[in-house]
């Protein structure tokens, strides 16, 4: 069998101590030392990894490191702490298995740095990806914060973990971490106010003083110095190789990673501020009257500033240092507290305030790094406790501490030796014994819940009565006094009634790691963790929203009687949860060692390696591994993983498991020394042959992967020809659809032209045929009618002639009937038959004239002038005449028809017709202007009364005339009345009779030829009227005036007939002057107004517009 051996046949000393030849406690120290010196500070016990701690930083832990390490066999490379958390990681993602890192080993042996390599070696070799990177990234930023707040410097480590951490973090099914979750046990609070000579305080308190800004300390109220704080220990407060100040910003840069608020970070830092406030408030007694002491506090300035800072009313808080309520059935008492009890309340409040913080915080991160997805995940936990110690002085938190590593020997005894053990004689394998020493007897005498040392404690703390340390100590030495591992002064076991290394106030445990004195002082009170109510209660008061959630039970309304479960219950508690989760996960071991005491690189101290390496029960475990087997699994499993290297067993067995493995190995001729077969599972004795078998497996696999290529690639060609065949059908089939739907489509086109050519054809081959016989129709229609015609006019030519012949023969019938007749009766009528034949007939045609002119006589009006057309020349007298008559007959009829007012007005209007027409240019306008004669309505009017009573006769026309001024010629109104007798001319106005003209003396009237109204009245010469001259006067009305006075003349009997001269050119006499009246056209002026113009002293002209007429 060819092996590949590796690096482990070719190394520094022995990498595996299970190859170590001779195997002895020296061997072993010496190949430890011989690699430690050569820088190679990891050796394995198998699966186990021991790291030495080199105090030094190796180029081990580089990049190239970790892609070195990754995905490689455990034994392939040489030992390594990456080979171990490959191997976890891998059977985790690959196996499915839950894996556990257990790192033990005392404090300063290099536990949290181991767990830190871990996970950051996870972190590098799993997924990658944006939000994978921030999970991770939040992972690992938690630990800076934790150990700012957690750790701290002692005398064996100067970043010792004060606090145990087991980080659970969680992947999802391709080995992805998906969040992850910390549980954290039982921080060493009393370091808050107190720590040994040469140790500090946790680093935040120095991390915040010497890196945060000024402007930070201010706000803070903080001052740079160290020294100024009662809670900073002096004398170590710097510390080597430690950059306080750039550790802060690493912390505040990794809490901001983390998912810390600014205002949060604010708070934390105000707490540890507040903390450190706290330390320096100091109280003096004093004495009360009553005889008893009180506290005071000294100086109130930190007390105020602290109180500024939390938002606490100072005096609330100042009142909870004095006093103390004690509540019991319903009844509250109050007590004074002296000075010890004030600054025990200080410091409790102190201590508490810094470990609740601290516990905030874990679950503040757990918070911002727990998993989102809710999917099932695989877990790697990764456990980091604090060290077994053994100082000057132990107290309460190493007895603690150390129960808590026997508790972890304990899972590593249990597992690796004794439960190993026990499974080969199970099992059925050859075994021979091997001796190692069991601690549970010692975790019994802490945990039992009987008798053991935590028990009594608490019962301690419980019990009614006065109960100190001493009464405690008293209780374990009646009770543990037996027991082999406890050892006391006072106990009964009187060996160590001498022992002056044993004081009286402390009792011993031999640990599996060496016996370790504890001081008993304390113990009680760091067990009960009383914190008085009312300062609970202040702080619960406090306006600060991170101390009120630190405080729920300070909140009056949840006051809660029951005491809290003491510090000790609450760690047995939880460890014992720890072991139950550990145990369901698969283990991986560091064992941490420690080769000096002096924290120096390459100083190698064989004693206390020797031992560690004892304590560790390192060498029983090497010998249980080469006596036992380093592999095992059940036969199941080991089939299904190996099957395929096996012809027969490959791809299925179907046989008993047992069967297919003993064929697989006998198969591959695996040597048979090197395996046995158990009931239930295969024992491999050396790592080689398992190694051997997963190099085959991992080539057969490739192999196989090769294989199930070639499958997949052949299946997934074949499924892609498929498919392109498939395609190029179907594409053909559309192809062709298309292509003959083309094709018919082009044959039905073609085919419908030649269809519709062929219809064309005949339809017009038809068309002509019909049109043909039409035609034929025709001419056979027209012939026949040609025909027709021609018999038809052949017969009327015949009946035509026919009917001459007939009329030809009776027209010369008549004539010789009638030349027989004349011949036979000339002799009787020859004489005067011409004229009564004449006289016949002309009587005849007047006849008929009449006739036909009675028919068509015009209508009765005396204006229509038709008359029906002459027939007969010889009538034209007759005609006309007839018409006269007709016209002076319908006249005559009409005017019958008149009354008589109607007859007189006609009668007027003739004889202005008589007088003016053809004669004065104004009469035709006249014509049809009714004669109104009173215009003025003088008897009706009331305002021409007086002139109508002055004037005796009929007024015949009353109007308004102008009467023209001879000087200018222009006209004054007056009123004109004319009666049978008179003319009157009267006033316009006033109705005054100005001039009565009786009509005898009116000689003659003159007027123009024009269509002026202008007229002259000339009197009689020498008549009585006459006195001032003639009238010359314009009326509008003058054709009617001078009718009326015409007729006046006409009518009277006594009078003359009066002249009506008409001449564009007359006389009138003005009193003595003869003035000559001349009527010119002139031009249309003034609105086509008649104008009058004294042209001189003879001289009037009147000036008529030519449209006037
Ligand atoms: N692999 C390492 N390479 C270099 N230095 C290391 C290594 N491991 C530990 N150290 C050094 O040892 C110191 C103590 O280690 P670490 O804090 O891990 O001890 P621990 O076992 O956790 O102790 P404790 O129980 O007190 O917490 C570290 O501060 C570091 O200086
Ligand atoms: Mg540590």
């Amino acid at each position: 069998m060819e092996v590949k051996t590796s690096l482990l046949d070719n190394m520094i000393g022995v990498g595996d101590m299970v190859l170590l030849e001779p195997l002895s406690e020296d061997s072993f120290l010496d190949n430890l030392r011989k690699r430690f010196d050569h820088n190679e500070i990891y050796t394995y016990i198998g699966s186990v990894v021991i790291s030495i701690n080199p105090y030094r930083s190796l180029p081990i832990f580089t990049p190239d490191k970790v892609e070195e390490y990754r995905n490689r066999n455990f034994y392939e490379l040489s030992p390594h702490i990456y080979a171990l958390a490959d191997e976890a990681y891998r059977s985790l993602r690959d196996q499915d298995k839950d894996q556990c890192i257990l790192i033990t080993g005392e404090s300063g042996a290099g536990k949290t740095e181991a767990s830190k390599l871990v996970m950051s070696y996870v972190a590098a070799v799993c997924g990658k990806g944006q939000e994978v990177n921030k999970v991770k990234e939040q992972l690992l930023q938690s630990n800076p914060v934790l150990e700012a707040f957690g750790n701290a410097k002692t005398v064996r480590n100067d970043n010792s973990s004060r606090f145990g951490k087991y980080m659970d973090i969680e992947f999802d099914f391709k080995g992805d971490p998906l969040g992850g979750v910390i549980s954290n046990y039982l921080l060493e609070k009393s370091r808050v106010v107190k720590q040994p000579r040469g140790e500090r305080n946790f680093h935040i308190f120095y991390q915040l003083l010497s890196g945060a800004s000024d402007d930070t300390l201010k706000k803070l109220k903080l001052e740079r110095d160290f020294s100024k704080y009662n809670y900073l220990s002096l004398d170590s407060a710097a510390v080597n190789g430690l950059d306080d100040a750039a550790n802060f910003r690493t912390v505040r840069n990794a809490m901001q990673i983390v998912g810390f608020m600014e205002d949060e970070m604010q708070s934390v830092l105000e707490l540890v501020a507040a903390v450190l406030k706290l330390g320096n408030i100091e109280f003096k007694p004093e004495s009360r009257c009553n005889g008893t002491d009180e506290s005071r506090i000294k100086d109130k300035n930190d007390l105020k500033e602290m109180c500024e800072l939390l938002g606490i009313e100072q005096s609330v808080l100042e009142r909870a240092f004095s006093y103390r309520t004690v509540e019991a059935k319903m009844e509250k008492v109050s007590t004074t507290l002296n000075v010890a009890q004030a600054y025990y309340a200080r410091d409790a409040l102190a201590k508490n305030l810094y470990s609740r913080l601290f516990s905030w915080l874990v679950t503040r991160i757990n918070e911002s790094i727990k998993a989102q997805a809710k999917t099932r995940h695989k877990v790697m936990g990764v456990l980091d406790i604090y060290g077994f110690e053994i100082f000057e002085d132990n107290s309460f938190e190493q007895f603690i501490i150390n129960y808590c590593n026997e508790k972890l020997q304990q899972i590593f005894i249990e597992l690796t030796l004794r439960e190993e053990q026990e499974e080969y004689v199970r099992e059925g394998i050859e075994w021979t014994n091997i001796e190692y020493f069991n601690n549970a007897i010692i975790c019994d005498l802490i945990e039992n819940n009987q008798n053991g040392i935590l028990a009594m404690l608490d019962e301690e703390c419980l019990r009614p009565g006065t109960v100190t340390d001493e009464t405690f100590l008293d209780k374990l030495n009646t009770v543990c006094a037996e027991h082999q591992h406890f050892e006391s002064r006072l106990s009964k076991n009187s060996k160590f009634l001498t022992d002056h290394s044993l004081p009286h106030n402390c009792f011993r445990i031999q640990h599996y790691a060496g016996k370790v004195l504890y001081r008993v002082e304390g113990f009680v009170d760091k067990n009960n963790d009383l914190l008085y109510r009312d300062l609970s209660q202040a702080m619960y008061k406090a306006n600060h929203s991170l101390i009120k959630q630190l405080f729920p039970e300070g909140n009056p309304a949840k006051v809660n009687l029951k005491r809290p479960p003491t510090a000790g219950f609450q760690f047995r508690h939880s460890v014992g949860t720890l072991m139950k989760n550990l145990l369901t996960k698969n283990p991986n071991y560091i064992r941490c060692i420690k080769p000096n005491d002096k924290k120096a690189s390459h100083i190698f101290t064989d004693s206390l390696v020797r031992h560690q390496v004892r304590y560790l029960g390192l060498m029983e475990n090497v010998r249980v591994r080469r006596a036992g087997y380093a592999f095992r699994q059940p036969y199941e499993p080991c089939l299904e993983r190996y099957k395929m290297l096996c012809k027969r067993t490959w791809p299925h067995w179907r046989g008993p498991a047992r069967e297919g493995v003993e064929v697989l190995m006998t198969d591959l001729q695996v040597n048979p020394e090197e395996f046995s077969y158990g009931r239930s599972k295969i024992f491999i004795r050396n790592p080689r042959t398992l190694f051997f078998l997963e190099e085959r497996r991992k080539q057969c696999l490739e192999d196989l992967a090769t294989l199930i290529q070639k499958i997949y690639r052949g299946w997934k060609c074949r499924t892609h020809f498929l498919l392109l065949k498939q395609s190029q059908i179907t594409v053909a089939a559309w192809y062709r659809r298309y292509a003959q739907q083309k094709k018919y489509k082009r044959i039905k086109s073609a085919t419908t032209v030649v269809q519709s050519y062929t219809r064309g054809w005949q339809a017009r081959k038809l068309l002509r045929e019909l049109k043909y016989q039409k035609r034929c129709e025709e001419a056979v229609t027209t012939i026949a009618a040609y025909w027709h015609g021609t018999q038809a006019r052949r017969e009327l030519r015949r009946l035509k002639e026919e009917a001459r012949r007939r009329h030809a023969v009776a027209v010369i019938w008549a004539y010789w009937q009638g030349l027989q007749v004349r011949r036979e009766y000339r002799k009787f009528f020859r004489a005067n038959a011409g004229k009564k034949i004449y006289d016949f007939v002309i009587q005849r045609i007047i006849q008929k004239y009449f006739l036909g002119l009675r028919s068509s006589m015009p209508s009765m009006s005396p204006i229509d002038s038709s008359w029906p057309s002459r027939p007969y020349l010889f009538l034209d007298q007759t005609h006309t005449e007839l018409r006269r008559i007709f016209h002076l007959w319908r006249c005559k009829k009409y005017r019958s028809q008149f009354t008589e007012e109607k007859r007189a007005v006609y009668e007027e209007k003739l004889e202005a017709s008589e007088i003016f027409k053809d004669k004065k240019a104004l009469y035709p306008s006249s014509v049809s202007q009714p004669f109104k004669g009173d215009y003025l309505e003088i008897t009706k009017n009331p305002k021409y009364q007086k002139l109508s009573n002055a004037v005796e006769e009929k007024v015949l026309l009353a109007d308004v005339v102008n009467k023209i001024n001879r000087a200018n010629g222009k006209g004054t109104a007056r009123i004109f009345l004319l009666t049978k007798k008179n003319v009157v001319l009267a006033d316009q106005k006033t109705g005054q009779v100005k001039a009565s003209v009786p009509l005898p003396d009116v000689s003659s009237v003159s007027v123009s030829t024009q269509s002026d109204g202008f007229f002259a009245l000339k009197l009689k010469e020498g008549a009585a009227s006459a006195v001032k001259g003639d009238f010359l006067l314009s009326s509008e009305h003058l054709i009617e005036i001078i009718t009326k006075l015409h007729r006046v003349g006409t009518t009277a009997a006594d009078m003359e007939q009066l002249n009506i001269d008409i001449s564009d050119e007359f006389l009138v006499q003005f009193k003595q002057d003869k003035v000559c009246v001349k009527f010119i056209q002139g031009a249309p002026k003034n609105g086509n107004s008649v104008s009058c113009k004294r042209k001189n002293n003879r001289l009037l002209e009147v000036s008529v517009p030519t449209t006037a007429a």
